[in-house]
């Protein structure tokens, strides 16, 4: 059996290296348009840090395990295509900031098309809006030359998490398999079953109807998201009341209908898919005329940026209503630990608020490097925002410092933010750090992940979210 994958991104390449390494009787091929990204799959630098993911590559790649460009002839030859390639929110156009933009989904099926000339497994792997299999089934059925050619169209979402993407691939909760209620449906999704099957108990394969799993995907990424902006609102409420979040968070997750995971309070959540499918499912939810439900989920968004929004105003409240020309150290750039992924991240908002009241950051990301940093401040948030777009760009990037030293981040600054909960902030020397600040010496601990009483001790004025002061 051949599987190619279309996508080599953090789903595409993970994903296919773990079914390689389990399935050594599979040869597996990732295409992508890429060329960069190909190369680098085909190093030992991967394009994508992911913790264990070198070692899985190192494993199977040359042996049934291949990275290339050439996308007709892998995907021309192979009996299962996976794809895998981006998602992203529409920028323009009708349903711009809501709707999932098809059009590089589109184009790999109108790619899978022109190549088949035998019958094909295609596998949504990528994060689609419901109903997406009729219409990728009606690209691939019309543009096909041979009517010889049959297409079996399957959901398998992904629910991997970057920084764990290895072991959740690994040990998954479950893997979900959705089909047509036909014959040859139901057969698609056997022959899938059996590739998880070489590495997942059974009872872990769960199987749906096409529309189940696709809407199941959206779901579960709502549900999850759902739960953090639901702490962080208490974490607000925490604030104003003298309550601990954390106590909170901990004496609410011992119920067991309850449960105790994702129940940390931030500075808000990023990453490439919350916020992008939440929107996604409110958008289908309004063009079905669901408008009440459509504006329910978007709170949770809305709870997110008011988060972020709460966070850069309780930095500038703390220091006097006045951030102008102050150096602020950011600790941590990447939307969460283990990944240098900042698609989203919080880190984003919270720098772009504090560089227009004034501040001057000065960054240090263990994993993101300075250029996607620079990027990540100068790009427009959406595409509407471009009127204003020069003038913002070269504003924020005066202002922007990366330091590949946390210490010399430190120097000189009248405060740290914690924004993401790398594990190497929690042994850093505070009270060497305190020494070369500014006093007094804030810190802002966006993640909770701090000995706040020991900085205390220091001398540090310290806020942390949703704790007394
Ligand atoms: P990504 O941007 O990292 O990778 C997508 C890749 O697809 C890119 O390298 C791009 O060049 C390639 N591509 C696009 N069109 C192509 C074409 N026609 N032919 C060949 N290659 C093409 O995206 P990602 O983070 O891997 O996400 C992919 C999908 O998986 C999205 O729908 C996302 O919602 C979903 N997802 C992501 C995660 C995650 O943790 N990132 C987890 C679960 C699901
Ligand atoms: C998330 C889901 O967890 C995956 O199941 C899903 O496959 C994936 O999205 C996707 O569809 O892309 P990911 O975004 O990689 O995975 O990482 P998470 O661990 O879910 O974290 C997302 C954001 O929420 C991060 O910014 C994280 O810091 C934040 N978070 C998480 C909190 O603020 N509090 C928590 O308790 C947990």
């Amino acid at each position: 059996m051949k599987i190619a994958c279309i996508g080599a991104g953090y789903v595409g390449g993970p994903t296919m290296a773990m079914v390689a390494l389990k399935c050594p009787d599979i040869e597996v091929v990732v295409v992508d348009i890429n060329e960069e990204r190909i190369k680098a799959w085909n190093s030992d630098k991967l394009p994508i840090y992911e913790p264990g993911l070198l070692e899985v590559v190192q494993e199977a790649r040359g042996r049934n395990l291949f990275f290339s460009t050439d996308t007709k002839k892998h995907v021309g030859e192979a009996d299962i295509i996976f794809v895998s390639v981006n998602t992203p929110t529409k920028t323009h156009g009708i349903g711009a900031g809501k709707a999932a933009d098809l059009t590089y989904w589109e184009g790999a099926a109108r790619l899978i098309a022109s190549v088949s000339t035998s019958s094909k497994i295609v596998v949504e792997k990528s994060t689609v809006p419901v109903k997406t299999a009729e219409a990728i089934g009606k690209v691939l059925r019309r543009n096909c030359q041979d009517p010889n050619v049959n297409f079996e169209i399957l959901s398998n979402p992904e629910f991997l998490a970057e920084g764990t993407a290895i072991e959740d691939l690994q040990h998954p909760d479950r893997v979900l398999i959705g089909g047509a209620d036909t014959e040859s449906g139901q057969k698609a999704i056997k022959t899938l079953a059996e590739v998880y099957a070489h590495w997942i108990p059974r009872e872990r394969i769960l199987t749906a109807n096409l529309w189940s799993a696709e809407l199941a995907k959206l779901t579960a990424n709502a549900f999850l998201a759902q739960r953090i902006s639901s702490i962080n609102a208490i974490s607000a409420l925490c604030e104003a009341t003298g309550a601990d979040v954390s106590q909170v968070a901990h004496a609410i997750g011992t119920d067991s209908r309850i449960g105790p995971k994702f129940l940390n309070a931030s500075v808000g959540f990023g990453g490439s898919c919350f916020q992008k499918d939440i929107l996604n499912l409110c958008y289908v939810c309004e063009t079905v005329g669901l408008k009440e439900v459509a504006d329910y989920w978007y709170q949770v968004v809305s709870m997110n940026d008011y988060q972020k929004q709460r966070f850069v105003e309780r930095v500038i409240g703390a220091m006097f209503n006045t951030v102008s020309q102050k150096k602020i150290a950011i600790y941590g750039f990447a939307f969460k630990k283990d990944t240098g992924d900042t698609r989203e991240t919080p880190a984003i908002d919270v720098c772009k608020g504090l560089i227009r009241d004034g501040a001057k950051c000065c960054i240090y990301d263990p994993e993101v490097t300075p250029e996607q940093i620079f990027r990540d401040l100068s790009a427009p948030k959406f595409e509407w925002d471009r009127p204003n777009y020069s003038r913002s760009q070269s504003h924020m990037l005066e202002n922007v410092q990366v330091q590949s030293d946390p210490i010399a981040a430190a120097d000189g600054a009248h405060a740290i933010c914690v924004l993401t909960e790398w594990d190497e902030f929690k042994k850093y020397d505070f009270a060497a750090l305190y020494e070369k600040m500014v006093k007094p010496a804030f810190i802002f601990d966006g993640r909770n992940i701090l000995d706040h009483a020991k900085l205390r001790e220091i001398g540090f004025i310290v806020y942390a979210l949703g704790k007394p002061l």
